[in-house]
């Protein structure tokens, strides 16, 4: 992918790895970037001609519609915005597991149906269009404390592929991006070893110049990976033994407050 020639749009720009990705992407060249976020107020000034902040909620049909009118030189989309509501299956609210499917699998789907229909004309087969979709390597199996987030990407991955062998014949590709546990808001609360945004996005756009359809953009999540493609239960092992060191201090701190 040569970004020089490319319009991007990216969703949750505003932090986290939507705006590394945004910095990386004007780093390397990109010709026009529409950085969309709910609050245009809350976008980082980035001091940069090539920028147009856009306001896009990716559950609000009217914005998504506003946003495809607007943007109709786009050539390359990323579904980045997403969010951590639902955990264990048990207990967890039925609304938290709704609002982490609207945002994390009908949102992208949503803002992408809008699209797809300026990427077509704007894609031939000497320059392809292309559509970057954030999942999570909790897409390939599924940590219970994050059962119902997980479930959700797994959803997205599964559209990604479906629509992957959809748009091939109008040289649009669909490319998916898994991290592991990455450096922003949404892990504030977790201490275990995380990478940098900007190097998860660096490493992203590495992986989208040499045309590598799924990316694992962090050691973790390639380590994670490896342990799927030997043997697909064997990641789920590793997040059992994961969920359980997750879960045991909690356990710990009931039997203390208990006793
Ligand atoms: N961090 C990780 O370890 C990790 C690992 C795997 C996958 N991911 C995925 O990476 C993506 C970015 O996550 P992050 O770590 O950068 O999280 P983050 O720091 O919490 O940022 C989330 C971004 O999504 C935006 N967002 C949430 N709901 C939205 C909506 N309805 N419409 C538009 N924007 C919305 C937020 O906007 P506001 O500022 O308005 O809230 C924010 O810009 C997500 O899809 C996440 O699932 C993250």
């Amino acid at each position: 992918m040569d970004f020089s020639r490319h319009t991007a749009l990216v969703t949750g720009a505003n932090r986290g790895i939507g705006l590394a990705l945004t910095q990386a992407l004007l780093s390397a060249g990109i010709q026009k970037l529409y950085a969309t976020c709910r609050d245009p107020e809350s976008m980082p000034e980035l001091n940069d001609a090539r920028v147009e902040v856009l306001a896009l909620d990716i559950t609000d049909a009217a914005q998504i519609a506003a946003i495809a009118a607007r943007t109709t030189d786009l050539s390359l989309l990323i579904n980045n915005a997403g969010i951590v509501a639902a955990g264990p299956f048990e207990g967890t609210p039925r609304a938290e597991v709704v609002r982490d499917m609207n945002t994390n699998y009908y949102g992208p789907i949503d803002v992408t149906r809008a699209l797809i229909p300026t990427l077509r004309a704007n894609a031939s087969a000497g320059h392809p269009a292309a559509i970057v979709n954030v999942v999570s390597i909790g897409a390939f199996a599924n940590l219970p404390v994050l059962g119902g987030y997980c479930a959700s990407k797994a959803a997205a991955l599964s559209w990604s592929q479906g629509l992957r062998i959809e748009l091939a014949r109008d040289h649009i590709e669909v490319f998916t991006v898994n991290p592991g546990p990455i450096d922003t808001d949404m892990t504030a609360s977790s201490d275990g070893p995380k990478t940098a945004p900007a190097e998860a996005a660096n490493n992203t756009l590495t992986a989208l110049q040499r045309g590598e359809l799924d990316i694992f953009p962090d050691p973790a999540s390639q380590y994670m990976i490896s342990v799927f493609k030997d043997n697909y239960r064997g990641l789920e092992a590793l997040f059992s033994e994961m969920n359980q060191q997750l879960t045991e201090p909690r356990v710990e701190a009931d039997l203390i407050a208990a006793s």
